[in-house]
């Protein structure tokens, strides 16, 4: 059979190949390609939230590299295959492991289009730029964070806590520490941030070289918010010692429980010692949104840098985030720019050509910008405001069943979205609760049922249920506690436990 990548053989001999010699066909086999993905959005409930890839399947995705091709439709019944059943299942409805969007069926679209027109988001024009301009706007908007403010969109909140962080660092470095680096620095910096902070800051503390001996971790109160008295005591410390703070971290929504530290009281302490104020909201920010909220984001437009993703609460597939900076021109000092071929011209493709690249690490940047602006547009800020109330509201329920279940435990307090709970039955300690409710949680996942993550908190092992999905039931809450139940006490009668460590 003629496959629609096969040579046409009225092709020219300038023809790569890599263009259909058949557009009809290729553009049937796209629009077959929809027709699996819709119906796969519309039946998810039907299907195992997660399911372990067979071995036989891994072993064909482990093998050398094609020499020629197969076709593109050989290739997609490759791909229906062998990738298509095994999803992560973070589009499914109860899917609430560690904080991972639902996405949505208008941002898969957006991804499409966005990969058709395949522009480069440095700055070098078309009417993507005008997109990633308008979404910057319409985020801070949505969060009441300066309109005079600089921004861009990221790969999520990790590379957002990064570029926030290079910004500060460069902006209150006591040298020119772009030229001489860290080793010149006359007073060694330090950066302080809660010990509920994001494993992503210390990543970019390491990565900009600042030193993780000097990042430190001020332990939290009963509802793991920042001590604000055990950080003034550190950074005077600190000053004492002869060290240079650098740089403060607040937390909008801590990954563990969800926990708001007291921005407004952070910004005063920053304010007074001079440090950079960075935000990490990675979901906390969405907080925004909602007017009983509202309250506990307060602080944050006093950020110098604000960190969030776009992949958790906003529902974009994945890749997205954004850093927003107060100082623009701090921004650009850290990541400035410069080389002929980018020089200035005064009009065509080229003009401003680096707008985006001067501001952080990335010179090539995908059209990451479309699905933001394609979901706002089409949904309105409104229901993603609807979806973070229904979010936290199904989370303060999930929290009442639990408490109202005499084998449930509910192991820390419910400031957002983010349940940790876990079974109980009265006779076991702590090592041997531990080791069930893990068994719990592989049991959760291997039978497809549901998919929570679990943390420690206060050395016990929790299940932590974090709810960014739009898809998500009360009932399938219900059924979550009720198989947790279930499974507790058949791995308590002698059920086939995982190995536990
Ligand atoms: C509070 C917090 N900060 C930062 C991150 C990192 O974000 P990303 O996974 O998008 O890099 C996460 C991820 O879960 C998070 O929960």
């Amino acid at each position: 059979m003629h496959t629609i990548d096969a040579p046409d053989p009225t092709a020219s001999p300038d023809d790569t190949g890599l263009d259909p010699a058949r557009w009809d066909r290729l553009q049937a086999l796209g629009h077959r390609m929809l027709d699996d993905m819709f119906e796969q959005l519309q039946t998810l409930r039907e299907r195992p939230v997660w399911r372990p890839v067979p071995e036989e399947v891994a072993r064909r995705l482990s093998v050398p590299l094609p020499r020629r091709g197969i076709g593109a439709e050989a290739a997609y019944e490759a791909y229906l295959r062998d990738v298509f059943p095994y999803p992560l299942g973070n589009t499914h409805p109860r899917f609430w492991g560690w904080v991972l969007g639902s996405g949505t069926p208008v941002g898969v679209l957006s991804e499409l289009l966005a990969a058709a027109m395949n522009p480069n988001l440095s700055g070098l024009r078309s009417g993507a730029i005008h997109v990633e301009r308008q979404v910057l706007a319409w985020l801070k908007e949505m969060l009441g964070y300066p309109a005079t403010s600089s921004g861009l969109l990221l790969s999520g909140g990790s590379m957002a806590n990064l570029v926030g962080l290079a910004v500060g660092a460069t902006a209150r470095a006591e040298f020119d520490v772009a030229a001489e680096g860290w080793a010149a620095a006359p007073r060694r910096p330090v950066v302080y941030a809660s010990a509920e902070t994001h494993f992503s800051v210390e990543k970019a503390v390491r990565t900009l070289g600042l030193g993780t001996d000097r990042l430190r971790y001020i332990p939290t109160d009963a509802e793991y918010r920042i001590d604000l008295a055990a950080l003034d005591a550190a950074i005077e410390a600190d000053r004492r010692a002869g060290l240079h703070p650098l740089a403060l971290v607040g937390n909008a929504g801590t990954v563990n429980t969800g926990a708001f530290d007291d921005l407004e009281r952070l910004a005063d302490v920053a304010e007074r010692e001079g440090l950079w104020f960075h935000v990490d909201a990675a979901f906390g920010a969405f907080a925004a949104l909602d007017p009983e909220l509202a309250d506990r984001v307060r602080g944050l437009e006093r950020a110098d840098s604000l960190a969030f993703d776009l992949h958790k609460w906003l529902l974009v597939p994945v890749e997205a985030g954004a850093i927003l900076v107060r100082h623009p021109e701090a921004q650009r000092a850290a990541f400035r720019v410069s080389g002929e071929y980018v020089s200035h011209v005064a009009g065509g493709i080229g003009k401003d050509s680096t707008e985006f690249a001067e501001l952080g690490p990335q010179l090539t940047r995908g059209f990451r910008a479309l699905k933001v602006w394609m979901s706002l547009k089409a949904h309105g800020a409104d229901a993603y405001a609807a979806l973070v109330r229904r979010n936290v509201e199904q989370a303060r329920y999930l929290a009442r069943r639990v408490t109202e279940h005499p084998q449930l435990e509910l192991l820390a307090p419910v400031p957002l979205n983010v349940v940790n709970y876990r079974f109980d039955p009265g006779d076991l300690d702590g090592g041997g609760l531990d080791e069930l409710n893990h068994d719990i949680l592989v049991r959760l996942h291997e039978d497809g049922i549901a998919a929570p993550s679990h943390t420690r908190l206060g050395g016990r092992f929790a299940l932590r249920v974090c709810i960014t999905n739009h898809r998500t039931r009360r009932n399938d809450l219900d059924l979550l506690l009720r198989e947790t139940v279930r499974l507790g006490a058949d791995l308590l009668e002698g059920g086939e436990p995982a190995s536990f460590s």
